[in-house]
Order: C-alpha cells, then structure tokens, then sequence
C-alpha cells in the first residue's frame, strides 16, 4: 500500500531518477511523442489558461510542455528533490513557481485562482486519503470555471488479485526479498484503495462534479483496468455535466503506434 510515508522515501531517495522520469514515456517513443499523441489531447480543450496547478510534477516531464499553456503555473511536489529539479530546471520561466507540500494540501494557492489542475502518472501512488485530501483543496481552489484533469488508481477493483499476490509476496519473503519485491510490482504499486467509483463518491464529498472518466489499462499489464483518468469541475461550470464514462482496454496499445511515428519522425 503506497502511503505518504513511502512515496516520500521512493521519490526522495529510493528512486534514481537518472532518466528524469522520461523513461516512463519509453513506450510512447519519449515525453513529446507522449505528450503529443496521449495527454494533449485529452486535455487540449481546457488550454490555454490562466493559472495552472501541477500536483507532483516530479522532475517536469509534463511541466515542460504545461508552461506554455499558462500565463502562471503553481508545481506542488511532497518530494524536495523533484522541486528543487524543478526550480533550477525551469529557473528561466519566470511565471512558474514550485513548492515542497505535505502530499495533501495546497495552502500556498489562494482560493479560486486555478483555471486547470493536472496529475498525470502520480496520484496512481496514492490511496484514498490522499486523493480525498486533494479533492477538498481543489473545491477551494479552482475557480469557478475551474477544471482538474486527475489520473488516479483504479487498482481497487482486484481488491481479490491484490490479496493474493501480497500473500504469495509475504511467503516468498523469509526466502527472497527481491523476489517477493518482483511480485508486488505486478501492480506498479498502485494505490488498493481506489477506483473510478469511489473517485465519483470523493468528489461527491468534497462537492465537487466528476463529469467524466477514462478507464484504462497500462503499458505491460494487459488488459488489467488499473487506471482511470477523470476530469472534476466546480458544480455548475461550464464544464459541468453528468458524469460520462468509458473503458478503454487500448489504452496502452496506443503506445505502440505512438512509439512508431516518433521513430520515424527522429529517423528524417
Ligand atoms: C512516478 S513520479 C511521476 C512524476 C511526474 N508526474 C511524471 O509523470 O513524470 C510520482 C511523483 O509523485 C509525487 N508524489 C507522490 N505522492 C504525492 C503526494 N501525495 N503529493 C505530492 N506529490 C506526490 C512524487 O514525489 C513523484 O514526484
């Protein structure tokens, strides 16, 4: 179960982080091929805007792209780290600010000043808690017209598949901590305790709108649902609507030909 407790310690010192996360994007041909052909897209509506918050950029992979989109963006990260990689990262962009947060609040964005929040590739690591934590803070920020763009767990759904792979982990682990650490990576430490339904009943409680969500597999786990990505709004923005939702089994598959386009574009 990803906790605060070990997202902080992944991201601030287990992680290396020597490709700065764009190794993630491998499968997609890198971050812009990615960006290009996965995330803009679903997000090209709402940009550009005003003010932009950026929950857990990491070491800017989106961020990167997410600057020209804005007049100003606000980088919330637990890990000191990934801000301080920000901070010099993107030192020339002076509409851009980063903060070291305690993986829950954002009490350095003032109430209803964010035009679009994102979380792309990070609340996945987070349980219920947190996700709940940030949904209330986005009820006070957003604005009015406000829109948030979150990829989150759907892990929650094989609450049996996660059982029973924690205890094939537990009784390899007297024999083999590597191996026992293999078997639990099955779900990419996913938080247990989220779903898309349960995401709608968060939002529901922080009185917010969820109006759409994208459940997805993810790239070398198959078919499994694991993710979701939902937008949320303030009730009755422009955005606002009832809640529509899609499952998307090729979500990954798109990796591929999105990994072949960007060869050949590098290859000219
Ligand atoms: C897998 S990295 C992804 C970073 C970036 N979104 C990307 O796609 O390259 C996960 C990031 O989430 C951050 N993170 C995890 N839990 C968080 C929380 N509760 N609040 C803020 N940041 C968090 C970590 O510090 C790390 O930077």
């Amino acid at each position: 179960m990803p906790t605060l407790t070990w997202n902080r310690h992944e991201w601030d010192h287990r992680y290396g982080w020597a490709g700065r996360g764009d190794e993630w994007s491998a499968p997609w041909g890198g971050p812009e091929a990615q960006w290009q052909r996965c995330v803009y897209p679903r997000i090209a509506r709402f940009l550009p805007t005003g003010t932009i918050l950026e929950i857990a950029p990491g070491f800017g992979r989106w961020t990167q792209f997410l600057l020209g989109q804005c007049e100003s963006y606000v980088g919330v990260d637990l890990a000191e780290r990934c801000v301080a990689t920000c901070t010099e990262r993107f030192a020339g962009q002076d509409h851009a600010q980063f903060f070291v947060n305690d993986g829950l609040s954002v009490p350095m964005v003032a109430d209803s000043t964010v035009d679009f929040a994102f979380s792309f590739d990070s609340l996945v690591h987070c349980e219920q808690d947190v996700v709940g934590a940030y949904l209330r803070e986005l009820r006070r920020v957003l604005a009015p017209t406000g829109v948030a763009f979150l990829h989150h767990s759907n892990l929650g759904v094989y609450r049996r598949t996660t059982a029973l792979v924690d205890a094939v982990g537990r009784a390899l682990s007297p024999f083999s901590a590597r191996a026992r650490n293999g078997v639990q990576l099955w779900n990419y430490w996913r938080g247990q305790s989220v779903t898309a339904d349960r995401f709608v009943e968060l939002c529901a409680a922080a009185d917010l709108t969820c109006v759409s969500q994208e459940v997805i597999n993810w790239v070398g786990r198959g078919p499994l649902l694991l993710d979701c990505i939902s937008v949320v709004t303030q009730p009755g923005s422009r955005w606002d609507q009832p809640l529509i939702r899609t499952t998307n089994r090729r979500f990954s598959a798109a990796a591929r030909s999105s990994a072949a386009a960007a060869q050949l574009f590098l290859a000219r």
